[in-house]
């Protein structure tokens, strides 16, 4: 069976790991919590880094540092991952729906504006699969409503937006670096993993410092144990940090890695009619986090049924998301009942995605391509 994901381990992993160890600093402190910290938001392009223990906290401590009040709105795409309609219920906020960009799969950008009202708050830009969200768009109207910008770049590591389009100095900026806050994942399916964790971004010092703060339990560097604030722990262990700080210093091979990979997917899949495959926008650099492919309506087969199908030829894939207002969990609060959202329902009932991991080799993609060929012969 080839597998959807395999995590790789070919740099200083072992070494770094191995001196935690003998140290002693497993915990929360230590030199590896600090240098990923700041590798990673200089690689990306924002000031402040502040490592978690996952993605799905980092998206709750985002909102978490907005100061979301009850009631408060956040705009966010319906075909995702639930941490992000999570995170905003866990802060007392509504999540508001968008339907999703027939092309890049990413959240409909010109469904944004309609969807503000006096109480939205912030906009939550979910980059999917690899490819970045159409941001420009929703950089103007958070300038012109006050709003902020949550990314979500958990699946877009190293994955580049041209901002500034149309002006005199666009400007190629990697995910990440464009929102107020941002937000990763190192889940070991990513680009690069601690096994489990996570990460947030951003420019602003005071927001910054909440983070940190909240991270911690809110202790009060001069006076331990005592509170003004309600915080969580979401640490990261220096153990993970290690892990993902001899990931980073691949980054560049990894990332070139999975773009052949999509490429080489792309070039091979690209005349089977009724099957939609991944773009690359002009103004984006798609990482290929997963390549996912869509049946088209003519084609007479279910996702479920491709996958069983592919899952005989020893190929396996992953269903893509549902949307959130597809969700029984949803429905049980009151939320999103009789919202429809036809791109997100189409390509969640009909997308899949096919062995992606950097572990694959040319011999396993083309296997993969052929028994995407004869499935759909
Ligand atoms: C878009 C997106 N956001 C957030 C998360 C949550 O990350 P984690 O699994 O580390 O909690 C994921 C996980 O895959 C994701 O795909």
């Amino acid at each position: 069976m080839i597998p959807v994901n395999e995590p790789l381990f070919g740099g200083r992993e072992l070494e770094y790991v191995t001196e935690c160890v003998r140290t002693g600093w497993v915990s929360s402190a230590g030199r590896f919590i600090n240098a990923f910290e700041e590798r990673w938001a200089a690689y990306c392009g924002q000031c402040y880094g502040i490592a978690v223990c996952n993605g799905t906290v980092a998206l709750q401590m985002a909102l978490a540092i907005l100061d979301l009040q009850p009631g408060d709105e956040v705009i966010m795409p319906t075909f995702t991952i639930i941490s992000c309609a999570s995170a905003v219920i866990y802060n007392d906020g509504v999540p508001v729906l968008v339907d999703s960009d027939p092309r890049t799969w990413c959240m409909d950008v010109n469904h944004v504006k309609e969807r503000i009202t006096p109480r939205t708050r912030a906009i939550m830009a979910v980059h999917i699969y690899g490819h970045p969200v159409d941001m420009d768009p929703l950089l103007d109207l958070a300038h012109k409503y006050g709003l902020a910008i949550i990314e979500d770049a958990a699946e877009t590591h190293g994955a580049e937006y041209l901002s500034g389009r149309g002006s005199n100095s666009p400007l190629w900026r990697r995910c990440g670096s464009l929102g107020t806050v941002s937000a990763f994942s190192f889940y070991a399916n990513k680009l690069i993993t601690t096994g489990e964790g996570g990460m947030l971004l951003t420019d602003n010092l005071q927001l910054a410092e909440k983070a940190r703060s909240l991270r911690n339990l809110c202790f009060l560097p001069e006076r331990r144990f005592y509170h003004e604030e309600l915080g969580f722990n979401f640490r990261m262990t220096n153990l993970q940090a290690a892990l993902g700080l001899a990931q980073l210093e691949r980054m560049d091979e990894i990332v070139a890695r999975k773009r052949w990979m999509g490429q080489e997917y792309t070039r091979r899949l690209k005349d089977i009619e009724g099957l939609e495959l991944p773009v690359e926008e002009p103004w984006a650099r798609n990482i290929y986090w997963m390549y996912g492919v869509v049946l088209c309506k003519e084609r007479d087969m279910h996702a479920r049924q491709f996958a069983q199908k592919l899952r005989a030829h020893g190929v396996d894939t992953r269903p893509f998301f549902l949307g959130m207002h597809e969700q029984p969990v949803f429905h049980k609060r009151g939320l999103f009942l009789d919202e429809h959202y036809p791109v997100a329902e189409r390509i969640a009932h009909r997308g899949l995605y096919l062995p992606s991991g950097i572990t694959l080799t040319e011999a396993q993609l083309i296997k993969v391509c052929d028994a995407v060929r004869e499935v759909l012969s």
